[in-house]
């Protein structure tokens, strides 16, 4: 059959918050071939705790390689196609194993988690100004609960065993891309201890500049060396698979998950942004080879690095903690819808929030605002809101967070974007779609293939295998197929919203210490 004339394969593992997915493109037409997806438990511990168990989110890896190449199997295809793989995955979620035994110290302690706020009371007041952008010019970060060092500190200061195999040399750190390809390419057995430079730019440990781990932030974090993983480009062999179905398939492609989603979505050039939906909120917009350092509250990013001898493209992004999340919140938490894609007929229902507002600032605020004191609220109630409202108002939040990084962003380019690409799990969501346009006054850009992040990464990990995985021509890229969504409501009326929404996030500011 044509099935079996398929020509080379990629792949990518894409380690997200909420799941786990391993899927399989054509090389030469990007399409997706198969795919499986798994999803991860988070706990909550104490309030503000949010960790996953690293041999969970490894098993999965495992489960979804395997599913995928049995369905392969199943559709006649060979599986020795598939010439490279690419990692991508949840940013800033931080781990430390045992190299010896190969066992996790602790769980994951998720990016979301708030256990770190005093710590980073602490540092920011006892910074010469008292200003939490003290280590930006180095590492384009504000000093955040958000970012691995605070975490790692943590664990050093508070977990025996992390203690003791620090001492003994047997600690290894990593974010969830060096756990993964460490076990992936033997673990234990000469397993391959690296990371790549956009997940090194989320640590705070590395100076975005020099392109390497900075002794003077070890030193600031008190964070011994010895523990890091070694930083490669985004896109060269790293090792290979060492066990199951790809065993011999070199892994060749790392990325952290926005920014697999900004090459996926083919946003190469200076000026070209996307805004991915998944259980955050991430909106890049690609700065070329120059670091630009933001007035408005967007972070400074290594967006990847193509190769070991190419230059780093940077990135200003706007961070959003709480996107998907809220809806899972509104499954979980309160029971108002049994999955999570019935939330576009509750509030297709309503068809209006009928004045009730929304903030979910359940991990603090991310940007532009950067203030981890800050709580969820909903306000606005009366007697005639219910759930249907609830609903919409939980949409309308992630949009106008959304319109908060996208005016930020705008601001410190001064060229203003005149639509925005788009991507993510929320993004089947119509709704959601059409009410972003409204919000942004602007048109928003669907690509019918969503898989952007996965695709990013198997192209970063074609690329170095010597295997295009896109055309540039311009011709082709002209074919991607995409849905437009464009405003349908008065700029008054969406200036309006958006006024009493900066009233609201107001409220949520200083919740703990006001
Ligand atoms: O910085 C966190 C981000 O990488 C998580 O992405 O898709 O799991 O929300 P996602």
């Amino acid at each position: 059959s044509d099935k079996k004339m398929l020509g080379p394969l990629v792949a990518s593992i894409d380690q997200g918050t909420s799941s786990t997915r391993f899927l399989v493109f054509n090389a030469k037409t990007a399409e997706l071939v198969s795919h499986h997806q798994v999803e991860i438990n988070q706990s909550f511990p104490k309030e503000g705790w949010v960790e996953e168990d690293p041999k969970e989110i490894l098993q999965s890896v495992y489960e979804c390689v395997e599913k995928t190449c049995s369905k392969l199997t199943k559709l006649n295809i060979n599986i020795s196609n598939i010439k490279a793989i690419g990692v991508t995955n949840q940013r800033e979620t931080t781990l430390v194993w045992d190299k010896y035994t190969g066992e996790p110290l602790y769980n994951a302690i998720v990016w979301l988690d708030l256990r770190t706020q005093s710590t980073v009371e602490n540092l920011i007041n006892r910074t010469p100004k008292r200003d939490k952008n003290h280590l930006k010019p180095k590492t384009g970060l504000p000093i955040s609960t958000y970012f691995s060092a605070v975490k790692l500190r943590w664990l050093l200061d508070n977990v025996a065993e992390v203690q003791q195999a620090v001492l003994s040399h047997r600690a290894m750190f990593g974010t969830v891309d060096s756990w993964l390809i460490w076990c992936l390419t033997g673990g234990r057995s000469g397993g391959v201890h690296c990371t790549d430079v956009s997940n090194a730019s989320r640590t705070m440990l590395f100076n975005i500049h020099t392109m390497q781990w900075d002794p003077e932030l070890c030193a600031y974090f008190d964070i011994p060396m010895d523990i890091l993983p070694k930083v490669r480009s985004s896109s060269e062999i790293y090792g290979a698979m060492k066990s199951g179905s790809l065993t011999g398939v070199p892994i060749s492609g790392c990325m952290g998950d926005q920014s697999a989603a900004l090459f996926g979505q083919m946003c190469f050039q200076d000026g070209q942004a996307k805004n991915t939906y998944g259980t955050g909120c991430f909106l890049l917009r690609n700065t070329g080879a120059k670091a630009v350092m933001s007035d408005h509250g967007l972070l400074t990013t290594v967006a990847y690095q193509l190769g070991r001898e190419q230059p780093a493209c940077y990135a200003l992004e706007g961070s959003v903690a709480i996107a998907g999340a809220v809806v899972r919140w509104l499954k979980d938490n309160l029971g108002i819808i049994q999955s999570t894609s019935e939330i576009e007929k509750l509030a297709s229902a309503a068809g209006t929030s009928y004045g009730c507002y929304f903030v979910p600032a359940f991990s603090g605020l991310y940007a532009p605002y950067w203030e981890p004191s800050a709580r969820g609220i909903i306000c606005g109630l009366t007697q005639f809101t219910n759930r249907n409202h609830l609903a919409f108002a939980a949409l309308e939040a992630v949009c106008f967070q959304t319109r908060e990084i996208l005016d930020a962003m705008n601001q410190d380019s001064g060229i203003p974007l005149t639509q925005l690409q788009v991507d993510g799990g929320m993004t089947s969501n119509r709704l959601l779609m059409q009410l972003q346009a409204d919000i942004l006054c602007i048109p928003v850009v669907r690509p019918s293939m969503p898989e952007t992040t996965a695709l990013g990464a198997a192209m970063a990990a074609g690329a170095a295998e010597g295997i295009r995985v896109w055309n540039l021509d311009p011709a082709h890229l002209a074919n991607v197929t995409a849905d437009t969504f464009h405003p349908q409501i008065k700029r008054d009326e969406s200036e309006l919203r958006y006024a009493r929404w900066k009233k609201a996030v107001l409220k949520a500011m200083n919740w703990e210490t006001s």
